[in-house]
């Protein structure tokens, strides 16, 4: 009782002399007073009313404030917001005051700690250059009153995306400190809807702050999983490194499922989408930290960002053929009635994704890392998995620790388990701690996760839960740069997803019930490096009568042969003839020469035939360009690089059969002098027997004109000439082409056109006897060698 007592006077007590030093500080400075001062920390959350302050920031600046009470930093807080001062400070109180205490203080602490922090506050209607500068000359003077030094100033935009450069500009004219102390501007995504509006914001942002100044957050890696990858790895190094490749690992699932819905965000999310939502951002961190090269050390930011960037340049290119999508089917509704749009309206937005990624790197090439994320699921939960490959053929015995799966979950949390943990099963390795404030749980709850009971994993978690924000504010605090999204790394992100994003621009998302009503509709299969629906959909399968009529047509076409299906059809017709004709000249000379256009007509034959791995002679195939742009082979411009993107990389050809045009000699790009034509009809001299191409494939282009050989170009005059340099009308204007003379050469030549934009040109060279100088296509008349024409339905008959 006496103790008890005395620990109670004890409180009064140091109550009575912390109000003693609050009053004396007449709410200007806090308790950290009587230690040396390390400077003074404004903070000024601009948005300081608005939902995210109210769930997550302030309740994160005042664990910070907890954290640091006594430490020797002081501080205030400004809540900036468009309303007027009365109704701001009353909706800022109002969420003040409902903030909870960190569990490390006690009650007692708490309350004490908390309502020193509510006098350091004060909101600031922020709107005009005016009011930060008002704010600032208030920011002096306090600090100038109370002696202060000033350690820095910390700003957080929680405002919508558009409004940054604005208010950018405004700190940047009016709010930075003087050069000692440092100023942090915290933003929050979205950054950008692509690689080119990200490019354009961050340019924005450039002019305006230092790369060093900008924070870019992206809250999941504040979750504390996902901050312990690395040092999970790190201290696992020696029992990893010989199991963390592609002979090992069989597969790597990256995962958010979500319960909940779009409504109320409607206006946010239906321009954005899942994909752009939490693909591009918090799932792609989790890989990049899976995977990335282990910096030596971690506490090198530099180092960290710099991997980040190194891996995700492995990334290889994604398209439409790399993903599904899906929509909930509640979604359209509610798009419609948050966005005002009739009845009649129909969002393509996906409300669900999955997609398989590859890495083009020697440790994990062939590795499949699934990664899936939804609205209206069954479920919500957030893992990465590693799963490896089961080594141990199990005769009998089937419950043997050797015979059940082998993986690392990095658990986020939610689902069966409800608290974020890094299970590793117990037939791999007991891992190491990744700190001492993580702990080994050794009481098994009965539930399983990912196919495994609890007590098959070894599993470890943090002593004390900590929210993602009030992790990445201390994080702003320190001055930690690698918890947050540098814009090198951002653009890299938006370089790799922007792609696969403009190719599924026009795709109608499966629609999906939502719930466990979603059975088993969203599942999805690999085959090669391309996923479809593993289940046909009932809801909103199209069919046309048409579809189900037609296959393959055959007819003639401009007097020449001519197929024509269905975009899909035809594109496996086109391909199989290829083989035919692969194997025919293989049969006879040993080789198989393919030359191969630009363009968007090849791209989906190109994915076609990225599928025959095994079926293709690629192995005695050689392919050669039909033309390509004078840009470098690395610029998304290039023909070369979409042939690599699309077929190259996934097939195995050997190198040297692979034959990119030199359009890029002596650093300097298609220059006459540099004799790119010669060079390249030289190295067709010395491949293709008689110089004769086995298959030419070409496009037709708007106007007419096929390789890059356009109405201006001087047709005629080539000669003997195989290769020219050309001038085309839209840019890149530099090109570098077959000649006629090598097209007519060839013993086949496939015209591929589709889509319904090409139903006019279809018609006007359906009309056209003999050749055209308008149309330069009409001039492909191969001498001894035939011409097909691969016509789609949309491109014949409109
Ligand atoms: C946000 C997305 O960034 O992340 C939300 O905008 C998503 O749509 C959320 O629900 C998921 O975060 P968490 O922490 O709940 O997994």
């Amino acid at each position: 009782m006496r103790k008890v007592l005395g620990k109670t006077m004890l409180w009064i007590r140091w109550e009575l002399l912390l109000m003693a030093i609050i009053f004396w500080q007449r709410g200007q400075t806090d308790m950290n007073e009587t230690k040396q001062s390390l400077g003074h920390v404004s903070v000024v959350i601009v948005g300081g009313t608005g939902d995210l302050a109210r769930k997550y920031l302030w309740q994160g600046f005042f664990q910070l404030y907890a954290d640091q009470v006594g430490k020797g930093y002081t501080f205030s807080f400004y809540g900036g917001g468009l309303s007027p001062a009365g109704k701001g400070t009353e909706v800022l109180f109002g969420i003040l005051k409902e903030l909870t205490c960190p569990s490390e203080l006690s009650a007692e602490r708490c309350a004490l700690v908390k309502e020193q922090f509510l006098h350091l506050a004060q909101y600031h209607q922020l709107k005009t250059s005016e009011d930060y500068e008002k704010l600032i000359q208030l920011i002096k003077l306090q600090i100038e009153q109370e002696g202060m030094v000033e350690a820095g100033r910390l700003f957080y935009l929680s405002v919508p995306a558009f409004s940054y450069a604005d208010i950018a500009d405004k700190i940047n004219n009016t709010c930075r400190p003087s050069h000692n102390a440092w100023l942090r501007v915290v933003l929050e995504k979205p950054f950008g809807h692509d690689f080119g509006s990200a490019q354009f914001l961050s340019k924005q942002l450039s002019g305006r702050l230092n790369e060093e100044e900008m924070y870019r957050i992206d809250h999941y890696l504040g979750k504390q999983v996902v901050s312990k990858i690395l040092p999970f790895r790190k201290e696992n190094k020696k029992l990893l490194d010989p199991i963390w490749n592609k002979h090992h690992i069989e597969r790597i699932e990256i995962v958010l499922k979500e319960t909940l819905d779009a409504k109320g965000r409607i206006q946010f999310y239906d321009q954005y989408g899942v994909i752009r939502d939490v693909l591009q951002n918090h799932l792609t961190e989790v890989m990049t930290l899976m995977l990335m090269n282990l910096p030596a050390n971690l506490s090198n930011s530099a180092e960290i960002l710099q991997n980040k960037l190194n891996f995700l340049a492995s990334l290889q290119y994604i398209d439409r053929s790399n993903a599904v999508i899906g929509q909930y089917q509640a979604y359209n509704g509610e798009v419609q009635k948050e966005l005002n749009k009739t009845k009649d309206y129909f969002s393509l937005t996906p409300t669900f994704a999955g997609v398989v990624i590859h890495v083009d790197n020697a440790q994990f090439e062939g590795i499949p890392i699934f990664m899936t994320s939804g609205k209206a699921l069954d479920e919500r939960v957030s893992y990465a998995r590693v799963l490896f490959r089961r080594d141990t053929f199990c005769v009998q015995d089937p419950n043997n620790v050797q015979c059940k799966s082998k993986q690392i979950i990095f658990f986020l949390g939610h689902g069966n388990l409800q608290y974020p943990a890094i299970l590793v099963s117990k037939n791999l390795f007991k891992p190491d701690l990744v700190s001492s404030n993580w702990k080994e749980i050794t009481e098994y709850k009965d539930v399983n996760v990912l196919g495994l009971p609890l007590n098959d994993y070894y599993i470890q978690s943090p002593i004390v839960p900590r929210e993602a924000y009030c992790e990445l504010i201390s994080h702003v605090f320190i001055g930690r740069k690698d918890s947050f999204i540098s814009s090198e790394g951002l653009l890299a992100s938006w370089a790799f997803w922007t792609p696969l994003l403009d190719s599924l621009a026009q795709v109608f998302p499966r629609l999906y019930p939502g719930g466990v009503a979603n059975g088993n509709l969203l599942n999805f299969q690999l085959r090669g490096h391309q996923v479809t629906f593993s289940h046909e959909a009932v809801v909103n399968v199209i069919k046309t009568g048409l579809e189900e009529n037609f296959q393959v047509m055959q007819g003639k076409f401009r007097s020449s042969d001519m197929v024509s299906a269905w975009a899909q059809e035809l594109v496996e017709r086109l391909a199989s003839d290829l083989l035919l004709a692969a194997e025919k000249a293989i049969h006879e000379e040993g080789q198989f020469h393919l030359a191969l256009s630009g363009g968007s007509s090849p791209v989906a034959l190109l994915r076609s035939l990225a599928l025959n791995l095994y079926t293709f002679p690629w192995r005695n195939t050689h392919i050669w360009q039909v033309d390509e742009r004078c840009v470098p082979h690395t610029e998304s411009g290039s023909n070369f690089q979409s042939i690599h993107n699309l077929l190259l990389q996934h097939i195995r050809i050997p190198y040297f059969n692979i034959h990119p045009m030199p359009v890029h000699l002596n650093q300097r790009l298609c220059v006459e002098e540099d004799g790119g034509p010669i060079l390249y009809e030289k190295e067709i001299n010395q491949f293709v027997n008689a110089s004769r191409f086995h298959y030419i494939l070409l496009g037709v282009g708007h106007d007419g004109h096929t390789a890059s050989l356009f109405q201006d170009t001087k047709l005629d005059s080539h000669g003997e000439q195989l290769v020219t340099l050309t001038e085309s009308p839209i840019k890149p204007h530099q090109r570098m082409s077959l000649t006629f003379t090598a097209i007519n050469r060839a013993q086949k030549v496939g015209v591929l056109v589709m889509g319904k934009s090409k139903h006019e040109l279809v018609t006007q060279l359906s009309r056209i006897k003999g050749e055209s100088t308008k149309y330069p296509i009409t001039k492909v008349q191969p001498k001894s060698g035939t011409l097909i024409w691969y016509l789609d339905y949309d491109a014949l008959l409109g």
